[in-house]
C-alpha cells in the first residue's frame, strides 16, 4: 500500500466542565463530545525521500513543525523508525482555531492513516497514547462517535449515539488560543457546572429537548469576556429558533442545534448577513456507522 485517504472530522462539546487545575498545569475535564459530518480530507503517501512534506489548500496554515499534522507524521516516523518519508495533502473545510478540534483531528487522522499505510497494526489505545503527546483532544478524535471524555480529555467512554441534529456553526473572523482561555479561567471560582449526569441520561433516552436544555460549557464566560462578539452571536442564534446553542471547546465557534434542515439553513443565512462573517455553515451530527478509523477500544 502506497497511499491512504482518511476523513478528519470536526467535533463539538455538548458539555464542557472543568473540575480543577492539576499539578501538571492541565485541567481535569469532564466533557460530552460529538463528531460532525464536516471533515477535512487527508491523503498520506509514501515518498522515497526522507522527511514530511505537507501541502494544504489554506495559504496561511504553516506546513512545518507548527502544524499538528506534520508533528503527528514525525512522531510516527521516529517512534517506529519508518523508512523514507511521507507526503500529506490536507484539504481544509473545518475552520481553523475555532474550538472544533480541526488541528487535533488532523493529527489523529495522520496517525490512523500511517498506522494503515505502514501496516503497523497499532491498537486504538496505542495510537491514543501517542496522540495525547500531541494534544489533549487527539485521543477523542481517534475515537470519534458520541463520547464522555475525562482527565485531560484522553479517558474515553463510548456513549449511545446522540439523536440526529442539523448543526449551524458560526465562527467569527478571529481565532482563540485554548491556552489563553485556560490561563484566564479561575477553576476554583466556577459558580455553575454542567449537569453531565443529566446530559448522559438525556442522550440515553434520545431526549432532544433534554439534551438542548443541558448544553453548557464553563469556558464560555471566559471567552465571552475576551471576545464579547461571541456572546452576541450566541444570543442571535438562540433568537433564530435554535433548539440549543453553545460555544464549542474554548471557542470562538458557536454551534446551534436544529431538528429541521430548512430552519438550520435559514438561521445560517441570517447569521451570515447579521454579522458579516465568512464562516457560517450547516453540518450534521454523525452516528457510529459513519465515522471512526475502524478502531475500537
Ligand atoms: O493539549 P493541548 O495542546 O491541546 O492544550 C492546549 C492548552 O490548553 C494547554 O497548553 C493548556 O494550557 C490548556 N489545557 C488545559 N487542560 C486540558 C487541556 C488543555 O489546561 N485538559
Amino acid at each position: 500500500m502506497e497511499s491512504v485517504k482518511v476523513k478528519s472530522r470536526a467535533k463539538i462539546n455538548l458539555t464542557l466542565d472543568v473540575l480543577y487545575r492539576r499539578e501538571d498545569g492541565f485541567h481535569e475535564l469532564e466533557m460530552v463530545m460529538q463528531s460532525l459530518k464536516l471533515y477535512d480530507s487527508i491523503a498520506v503517501q509514501k515518498t522515497a525521500q526522507a522527511g514530511v512534506f505537507l501541502q494544504t489548500d489554506v495559504p496561511f496554515l504553516p506546513t512545518d513543525e507548527r502544524n499538528l499534522a506534520y508533528r503527528a507524521a514525525r512522531k510516527m516516523q521516529e517512534a517506529f523508525a519508518l523508512p523514507g518519508g511521507v507526503q500529506i495533502c490536507l484539504t481544509k473545510r473545518i475552520p481553523v482555531a475555532a474550538g472544533l478540534a480541526g488541528g487535533s483531528g488532523n493529527a489523529a487522522a495522520v496517525l490512523a492513516a500511517m498506522n494503515e499505510l505502514y501496516e503497523l497494526n497499532l491498537s486504538l489505545q496505542e495510537l491514543m497514547k501517542l496522540g495525547l503527546t500531541l494534544g489533549s483532544d487527539v485521543p477523542y478524535c481517534l475515537f470519534g462517535k458520541t463520547a464522555l471524555a475525562k482527565g485531560r480529555g484522553e479517558i474515553l467512554e463510548e456513549l449511545p449515539d446522540c439523536p440526529h441534529f442539523y448543526v449551524v456553526l458560526a465562527k467569527p473572523d478571529f481565532g482563540v488560543s485554548t491556552g489563553a482561555v485556560f490561563r484566564a479561567l479561575q477553576a476554583e471560582k466556577i459558580g455553575r457546572h454542567p449537569d453531565t449526569a443529566g446530559m448522559l441520561r438525556a442522550i440515553e433516552a434520545k431526549d432532544r429537548a433534554g439534551i438542548c436544555a443541558r448544553l453548557e460549557n464553563v469556558l464560555e464566560p471566559v471567552t465571552f469576556q475576551m471576545q464579547p462578539q461571541v456572546q452576541k452571536i450566541k444570543g442571535f442564534l438562540a433568537a433564530q429558533g435554535a433548539e440549543g446553542v453553545l460555544m464549542s471547546g474554548s471557542g470562538p465557534t458557536i454551534f446551534a442545534l436544529f431538528t429541521q434542515k430548512e430552519a438550520a439553513e435559514e438561521a445560517c443565512q441570517k447569521t451570515k448577513e447579521a454579522f458579516a462573517m465568512r464562516t457560517v455553515l450547516v453540518t450534521e451530527t454523525v452516528d457510529k456507522g459513519e465515522q471512526g478509523y475502524g478502531l475500537s477500544l
